[in-house]
């Protein structure tokens, strides 16, 4: 097996390479139809920048092109945290409706998360991958990449065939992520709802993005893998034959 990435697209900063990612998927946005396979969006400080090039983006649209657009959305997000209400200011789902939901006024109900508030968090996990089903799988898949490689909240170590399911989150994540929960890792939720690799691998086309000198090392590690390693959950992408990998200077910066 060759390595990793199959595309690799490199631009000088981290607002360039957004651009130049959200340029070909308003490309991708204009040729779609009621009916396609539903988006796969990801969260996290990663996507700001780029959903903010899309918004301005589509905010260039023609009224009804845009209405058309937005009549026939259909998204899954990633991963939740469980133990948040949506409407807490911390939860993916406020997080997608500042981004993207209120800017484009998409309806809610058309942008779909786990419910991470639910009591059975088997069972909405179970609900999530099962509605994702009913619509074909993922289209077009955005990630980010975690600082201990993971992808969603699929945390190492983790197989190719683990599907939607609820996750314990490593003490390495909740530090990643606790700017958002006032600096304290140990006030970031204990677990998560995530699409699994067996969803993420099953989209017909994968980018992910990698910004910023925090990411480097991960992303070397990523770089130097030939073949699958359930301790760096990223390398299953390896198996993946349409995965663009979009990454600024700071991130491919050297040691
Ligand atoms: C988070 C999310 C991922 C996200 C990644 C990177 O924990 N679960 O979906 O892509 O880690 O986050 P950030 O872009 O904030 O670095």
């Amino acid at each position: 097996m060759s390595g990793f990435p199959h595309q690799l697209e490199q631009r000088s900063t981290a607002e360039a390479l957004c651009d130049a990612l959200a340029e070909r998927l308003e490309d991708q946005l204009r040729a779609r139809r009621c009916g396609d396979r539903p988006l796969g969006l990801a969260t996290g400080r990663t996507m700001e920048p780029l959903y903010a090039a899309l918004v301005r983006r589509l905010h260039g649209w023609r009224t009804d092109e845009l209405a058309a657009l937005k009549a026939c959305w259909s998204s899954f997000n990633l991963d939740e945290y469980r133990g948040l209400a949506a409407s807490d200011p911390r939860s993916y789902r406020r997080f997608m409706a500042e981004q993207l939901g209120g800017p484009l006024q998409i309806p809610d109900a058309a942008l779909r998360l786990p419910d991470g508030s639910a009591a059975d968090g088997d069972g909405a996990a179970a609900a999530y991958g099962a509605a994702l089903a009913r619509c074909g799988g993922i289209g077009v898949q955005l990630l980010g990449l975690g600082s201990n490689g993971h992808v969603g909240f699929n945390e190492p170590p983790c197989e190719a065939d683990l599907p939607c399911r609820v996750v314990s989150l490593s003490s390495a994540t909740r530090q990643q992520n606790a700017g958002m929960f006032g600096g304290d890792p140990a006030a970031v939720p204990s677990s998560a709802i995530t699409l699994g690799l067996r969803e993420i691998l099953a989209a017909e086309e994968i980018h992910l993005v990698v910004t910023g000198a925090a990411k480097a090392a991960i992303l070397r590690r990523l770089l130097a893998a030939t073949q699958p390693d359930p301790q760096l959950p990223a390398s299953w992408l390896l198996r993946h034959s349409r995965v663009w990998l979009w990454a600024d200077a700071q991130a491919l910066s050297p040691p």
